[in-house]
């Protein structure tokens, strides 16, 4: 059953994404330099600035670095200023078996849910103790259930890995294994606008047929784009907005933290 955050269907909705906070028990945790948590409450911040209203907020993956329930309590605790619904999915950092036990009694993981004239997917494309993604049969199922079952509501599918090559040579072989077998499931279903990511901590914006393909810069740390090899970049924290019209039109940008010199270790080769 979808859960149903209650929007009326004839307005713009906003949906916000943070992705790859990549946060640590310890309140200090630093990930290639960066002090994860201070810059996430940075993002937070240039969010509440600028969004007036939140319908829903994404929680995309690589939310905790070390997997620790105290991780996600803390990524819980630095949102919480936005009022707002969540939704949070895994990546290849995190474990299942803590959010679930965090998020017990509400509906933070909840894989399904309508607002308005929309219908938001998660999938999880994580695997244990893997880096590459991968779509096991219980999530095509539930994809295929949801879009079946979707009316005429419009469709956000979100996962954490990429489906398609993004022009780094460094992340081709770590996005989801089986791609093709979810986006042959959305090249049929016209009632998909829009295939949303993390993972990449970099910005993505293709149309792919019908529907657009979007992945958006980490909290923290970034990858720069077109990198061969493994590479930072000098680009700050940033998050990405979605505005969902009723017709299904889609609106969309990624904002980023300035201001703050947030400090890096450009020297490290992987992570
Ligand atoms: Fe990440
Ligand atoms: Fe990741």
């Amino acid at each position: 059953m979808p859960s149903l955050i209650d929007c009326p269907s004839d307005r713009p909705l906003t949906v916000v994404q943070l992705s790859d906070s990549h946060l640590f028990a310890e309140a200090d945790g630093c990930l290639l330099g960066m002090d994860t948590a201070h810059s996430l409450a940075k993002v937070v911040d240039k969010v509440q600035a600028e969004q007036a209203q939140i319908d829903l907020l994404l929680g995309t993956g690589d939310l905790a670095q070390d997997a620790s329930m105290a991780a996600y309590q803390r990524f819980a605790e630095l949102t919480a200023p936005l009022k707002a619904p969540q939704r949070w999915l895994a990546g290849n950092h995190d474990e299942v078996a803590p959010m679930q036990q965090l998020c017990a009694a509400d509906q933070r993981l909840v894989a399904v849910t309508d607002l308005g004239a929309w219908r938001v997917i998660l999938l999880d494309t994580s695997v244990e103790g893997s880096v590459p993604g991968y779509l096991r049969d219980d999530q095509l199922q539930l994809l295929d259930n949801a879009l079946a079952s979707a009316g005429a509501r419009h469709c956000l599918v979100v996962c954490h890995h990429h489906p398609v090559s993004v022009g780094c040579q460094w992340l081709e072989p770590i996005g989801i294994k089986n791609a093709q077998a979810l986006l042959s499931r959305l090249d049929a279903a016209p009632q998909v606008k829009c295939l949303l990511w993390g993972h990449i901590h970099q910005e993505f914006d293709q149309l792919r047929g019908h529907y657009r393909l979007l992945a958006t810069p980490s909290t923290c740390v970034q990858f720069a784009p077109g990198s061969e090899d493994f590479q930072v970049d000098t680009q700050p924290p940033g998050y990405r907005w979605l505005r969902l019209l009723p017709d299904g039109g889609l609106e969309t940008g990624v904002s980023r933290v300035t201001g703050i010199d947030f400090v890096v270790d450009y020297s490290v080769k992987g992570y």
